[in-house]
């Protein structure tokens, strides 16, 4: 059966559930505290996807859109999705649910732009990313991915 996407909501329980993942950071931590001082409503929409296996949260990306004014990686600039933090847990992994979610992300039809974990490599190419091997201006230690949907690929240069 294929796996069901859910969008994530803003809730004790989902921040609860976060923090089994490895990539737990600042972006969970503020909206742990946010919720706390009823700054976000709870269950607000949030920026992750996630993938449940009975009700336990074992697979989840980030995903927002980027302005094509602020794009650097697309000729023309144009609306691209940034997906970040997709991790499947240890327990889970090999069943399909990465790439689940990253055909989830595709289905918007607009390019996609990731900065891989490190050895994560051979995964971004089977799922068709290739690298920004030209030279734009970017943050150090970054490493982009890209994907283009059908129709759009030519790179700056
Ligand atoms: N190395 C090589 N190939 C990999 C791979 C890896 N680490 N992880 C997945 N693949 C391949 C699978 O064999 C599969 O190939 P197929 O379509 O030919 O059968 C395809 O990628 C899709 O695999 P899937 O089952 O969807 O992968 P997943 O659900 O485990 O998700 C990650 C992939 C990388 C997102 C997930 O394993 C993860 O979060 N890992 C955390 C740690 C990490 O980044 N590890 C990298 C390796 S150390």
């Amino acid at each position: 059966m294929a796996a069901k996407i859910t969008k994530l909501k803003v809730n004790f329980k989902t921040l609860e559930e976060f923090k089994k993942f490895k990539e737990y950071g600042i972006q969970e931590l503020s909206m742990l505290e946010d919720l706390e001082a009823n700054i976000i409503e709870d269950e607000s929409d949030s920026p992750f996807y996630g993938i449940y296996f009975g009700d336990k949260l074992v697979a989840r990306m980030s995903l927002y859109q980027v302005d094509a004014k602020f794009d650097r990686y697309f000729y023309p600039s144009q609306n691209y999705l940034e997906l970040w933090k997709l991790e499947v847990l240890p327990d889970y992994q090999g069943k399909g649910y990465g790439k689940a979610l990253v055909e989830f992300a595709k289905g918007f039809g607009l390019p996609i732009k990731t900065n891989p974990r490190v050895k994560s490599n051979e995964f971004w190419g089977k799922m068709g990313f290739t690298s920004v091997d030209y030279d734009v201006e970017r943050d150090r230690g970054e490493n982009p991915l890209v994907w283009y949907p059908e129709g759009v690929g030519a790179q700056k240069y």
